[in-house]
């Protein structure tokens, strides 16, 4: 596996990317991109990186889980081979995803997962596979999540996509010039403004307070809920907010060794299908009001973690049947307890 460096331009990837398919020791088989940021939103140039593969000899696979919910995705016209999506960023329940490619490339290819419904004929000595693609789907299949999944691409496909980029188009510019004009805040990207297209989602650091602290106030103080931390893109986001290699080693180490104090991160809100636009307005109020004038709760962290949790907040937690724990490890006896 060679990885693609970061690149300052959505052109560079595509140059990157020829360099990499033709300079390896063996010819390259597969080109395999996201086919957005679940970062900071920005969409590659999935034509440009497919002719690169091409004619490379290789093939193309999108990871379209952060695009298929934002954008009609046309695989031919792309000239994508392979394009996987996740259910549950698709309105869907969690546990189904997809990996769409051509019959006859995916009736070659030998299955990933082994198992009942995936064969024609066992032996002791051999397995014919069934055709695809019950080949790839091996073992008892999640029936209700795909179901699901149907539905939601029904749903949307009656709503229509092109409906769906239009109203997301313009709540995404309230939420990112919204945000450009807060004092302390800055918005996280990996591309010039303009270069290419972005779907609904940006992450961005508040200064003067480190990511948790900040969702935790979005959280306690005004009951919006946004995503902290490095969002399974550790790489690139200690990249994007400029993490030196050697301080990124020390981090590794510190916690390795059980203190994660360290860890960097920012802060992302996304947006979809249910956002109203009171919503972003909401959450853009909520933030001027924070950095203007900070929290109204005290905070503290927890020991060796990079978390916080409101110390003077008297509201108690709702009526539930479980009871719900204000900080990990902390023992309730006698209850089950959620951290
Ligand atoms: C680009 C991308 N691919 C894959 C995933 C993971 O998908 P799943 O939860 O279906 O494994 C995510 C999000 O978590 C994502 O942002």
């Amino acid at each position: 596996v060679h990885l693609l460096p970061f690149t300052s331009t959505p052109e560079e990837l595509v140059e990157e990317a020829r360099k990499a398919l033709t300079s390896g020791p063996a010819p390259a088989k597969l080109l395999a991109v996201t086919g957005a940021s679940n970062v900071t939103g920005e969409v590659p140039p999935l034509a440009a990186l497919a002719e690169a593969a091409h004619e490379a000899g290789a093939l193309i696979l999108v990871d379209a889980a952060q695009l298929v919910p934002h954008r009609p995705i046309d695989m031919a016209a792309l000239g994508i081979d392979y394009l996987a999506i996740s259910g549950h960023k698709l309105y869907a329940p969690y546990g189904a995803g997809a990996l769409i490619g051509s019959a006859r490339q995916l009736e070659q290819s030998k299955p990933m997962l082994q198992g009942g419904g995936a064969i024609k004929l066992v032996t002791t000595s051999d397995v014919l596979w069934a055709d695809a693609p019950e080949r790839h789907e091996a073992g008892s299949p999640n029936t209700v999540g795909v179901v699901a999944l149907g539905a939601a691409c029904d749903a949307l496909r009656d709503i229509g996509m092109n409906l769906v980029v239009e109203a997301e188009h313009a709540l995404a510019r309230q939420l990112w010039t919204g945000l450009d004009r807060i004092t302390g805040i800055r918005q996280l990207r990996m591309w010039p403004e303009g270069s290419c297209d972005r779907v609904g989602v940006t992450t961005f650091t508040a200064a003067g307070y480190p990511d948790h602290l900040l969702a935790n106030v979005l959280a306690a103080e005004y009951g919006i809920g946004v995503r902290n931390g490095c969002f399974c893109a550790h790489p690139l986001v200690m990249q994007l907010l400029g993490v030196e290699e050697t301080e990124a080693h020390e981090i590794r180490a510190e916690v390795a060794g059980g203190d994660e104090t360290r860890i960097p991160g920012a802060v992302r809100a996304s947006l979809n299908l249910a956002t109203p636009e009171q919503d972003v307005r909401e959450f853009l109020a909520a933030l001027e009001r924070i950095m203007a004038r900070g929290p109204s709760f005290a905070y503290r962290r927890i020991p060796l973690r990079n978390e916080y949790v409101p110390v003077n907040d008297t509201r108690g937690w709702p009526d539930m049947h479980v009871r719900l724990s204000p900080a990990p490890n902390r023992e309730v006896e006698g209850e089950r307890e959620i951290s």
